[in-house]
């Protein structure tokens, strides 16, 4: 159980999208420039939060409806095209091969069953239908145990193996990765966590990582702060 209830997120909703990399335009652009140029109706994203992406998939796509736990989360959303449901990934309140595609983004590691919550997505997509996923990864496989410790929290981060093996049920998978560079470890902190204890900590564990971590998300500090490179990668799936 890692314990990530509507409580942490009430907490964090009001600073979410002050978050540097929420709402990075690049990124946005190359996440769904991985779908093909088609029709997608209906829309569901998983996990939506804030609606930083959502807001992205009406402007290029169409309008959506989103689910997440977090009633604080979802309550920062005001856009006529999108419709939140407050709901579970878990347990998804929709019929089965409903919706034509189903977005998540960074999502995972906050939740106790992925294989569940895939498994759901899965369901209510229709035949044919694609699930673009998005997620924080390790900058290398091999150093998962380093990076899960580094971010703390109880988190567990999958590996980009971890998720592959999650959409082995897809039938064609695309891949890309996307690196955010040169983030500010002190902006995430501060709108992160509000336990200044668990802060230092926090730098402290940055200042002390391994090398291989420094040299592969490519670490540079100054005298307020310390930059990583942060990887997000990137899923395309067709259901059978
Ligand atoms: C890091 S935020 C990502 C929000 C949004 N997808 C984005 O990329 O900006 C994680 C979100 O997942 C939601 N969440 C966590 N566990 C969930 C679950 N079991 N079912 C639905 N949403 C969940 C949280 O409430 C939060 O809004």
């Amino acid at each position: 159980m890692k314990g990530y209830s509507e409580n942490y997120w009430a907490k964090r909703a009001k600073q979410y999208n002050k978050t540097n990399w929420v709402k990075n335009e690049n990124f946005m652009v190359r996440f769904l420039g991985m779908l093909p140029d088609k029709k997608y109706e209906p829309i569901l994203e998983v996990g939506i939060g804030t609606g930083a992406v959502a807001e992205k998939v009406c402007e290029k796509i169409g309008p959506l409806t989103g689910i997440d736990i977090s009633k604080e989360m979802i309550s920062q959303i005001d856009h006529p095209e999108i419709t939140p449901i407050l709901g579970n990934a878990h347990c998804l309140p929709f019929d089965d091969s409903y919706f034509k595609l189903i977005l998540m983004r960074n999502v995972i590691h906050y939740i106790d069953d992925p294989e569940l919550a895939f498994s759901e997505i899965y369901r209510c997509l229709m035949p044919n239908g694609y699930f673009l996923f998005s997620q924080v990864v390790p900058p290398d496989d091999s150093i998962s145990e380093e990076y899960d410790r580094l971010v703390g929290r109880n988190i567990h981060y999958p590996t980009q193996g971890e998720i592959i093996q999650l959409f082995s049920i897809y039938r064609s998978v695309t891949q890309d990765n996307f690196i955010l560079k040169n983030q500010s470890i002190i902006n995430w902190i501060n709108n992160t966590c509000n336990d200044k204890y668990q802060k230092k900590h926090t730098i402290d564990r940055h200042r002390q990582t391994s090398d291989t971590y420094k040299r592969l998300s490519n670490f540079s500090e100054t005298e307020n702060d310390m930059f990583v490179d942060i990887k997000h990668f990137m899923v395309l799936g067709q259901k059978i």
